[in-house]
């Protein structure tokens, strides 16, 4: 099997993360600070070690960091943490359903004023179009995600945080698309994302890294090992957004994950499934009917979505299928973009390469088109 999503979930884990996972599963089995003895310490020492690379990848203190089972719970925990009753809210078209349908919920809610900015003539959003609607607008929250999960283009978080911040705007990053390939300590107030893409992580977990000083009071309440005799959820950090058994095994599979991409080098690991994208993309090009929806070459990630003349996507993704080739087909649950690319009705076909992908696969593909 060819494995080419993996903007939906990273395949194959590096051997590392499984025995990781595979190490609380046989010596350790309890969780962090819910009891005395080795195997909590053994458990509080691996749980410290994965929060403390989660808080050098954003720039944050340790403290500051708290998991979740994803980037979907971390948007939704930190949106309903941050807006107010009647705030307004600057986003993006290239939003994933996890920052689109909170916000659109709580614009239900909270009475939000939503506006959501379009992608540029070549695909991509420029800061300078960030800046006016910072200046038109006037948000309290702006939320933007790193890199569309559609086409891959890529945003300047440093500028777009940079404007926010001088426009007193708090800003939440979604990293989803490029934890494990880009630098995140672009000085966004908020960083989420998920664990399981192209950190080579587990899938549910992720997490909230959150400047110090912000106040994110928590969403839901529940038992965190803390402060037990208590019978109101603790304000502090990080215990706030943690309530409920941790995803233990996870934590220590994203933290072994997290030493292989630092080993590995995000910007190598990039580099490198860029290259499967550019050869996905001559290749392909060269198909009667093909048409790909290329996203400015700078700052991108490893995304190529494509549309056929003839075909429907489905129909495509059924080939793909036929030869053993894992693509996304249809809509990817970003639902604002779709009509901006013209692809509202069908979707599109998405390939999404990783870095161990060989130049045998790279011909596969190729052939089975
Ligand atoms: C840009 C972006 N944000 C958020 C998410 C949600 O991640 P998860 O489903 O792991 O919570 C995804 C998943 O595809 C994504 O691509």
């Amino acid at each position: 099997m060819i494995h080419l999503d993996h903007a939906a979930t990273s395949f194959p884990k590096p051997a590392a993360v499984l025995a990781a996972m595979r190490r609380w599963f046989d010596e350790v089995g309890v969780s962090a600070d819910r009891g005395d003895g080795e195997r909590c310490l053994l458990a509080r020492r691996e749980v410290d070690a994965t929060r403390g690379r989660v808080a050098a990848l954003c720039g944050v203190p340790a403290h500051r960091v708290a998991f979740t089972s994803g980037a979907t719970e971390a948007l939704n925990l930190v949106l309903r943490a941050l807006l107010r009753p009647g705030d307004t809210v600057l986003t993006t078209a290239f939003e994933h359903s996890s920052v689109v349908r909170p916000l659109v919920a709580l614009r239900g809610e909270r009475r939000l004023r939503l506006e959501v900015l379009p992608p540029a003539a070549d695909g991509g959003l420029p800061v300078d179009a960030f800046a006016a609607a910072l200046a038109t607008h006037r948000p309290r929250l702006a939320v933007f995600t790193h890199a569309s999960n559609v086409t891959g283009a890529g945003l300047d978080a440093a500028a777009f945080c940079d404007r926010a911040r001088r426009a007193g705007c708090t800003t939440v990053l979604d990293a989803s698309q490029t934890a494990g390939l880009l630098d995140l300590r672009v000085g966004a107030d908020v960083v989420v994302a998920s664990g399981h893409k192209a950190l080579h992580g587990p899938p549910g977990i992720g997490f909230v890294a959150a400047r110090d000083g912000l106040e994110l009071p928590p969403q839901k309440q529940g038992g965190t090992g803390s402060s037990r005799a208590l019978d109101e959820h603790p304000t502090t950090w990080p215990q706030a957004f943690e309530a409920g058994t941790p995803n233990t095994p996870a934590i220590f599979g994203l933290g072994a994950a997290l030493a292989w991409v630092q080993q590995q080098s995000p910007a190598a690991l990039l580099a490198q499934s860029l290259r499967h994208v550019d050869a996905l993309a001559t290749g392909l090009a060269a198909r009667p009917g093909v048409r790909l929806l290329l996203p400015p070459r700078e700052r991108r990630v490893p995304v190529l979505s494509l549309v056929h003349e003839h075909y429907d996507p489905s129909e495509l993704g059924a080939l793909f299928a036929a030869a053993g080739i894992q693509v996304r087909t249809g809509f990817h649950c970003a639902p604002w973009l779709h009509a901006h690319l013209g692809t509202e009705r069908t979707g599109t076909v998405r390939l999404s390469p990783g870095p161990q992908l060989t130049a045998a696969d790279l011909a596969a593909v190729l052939a089975a088109c």
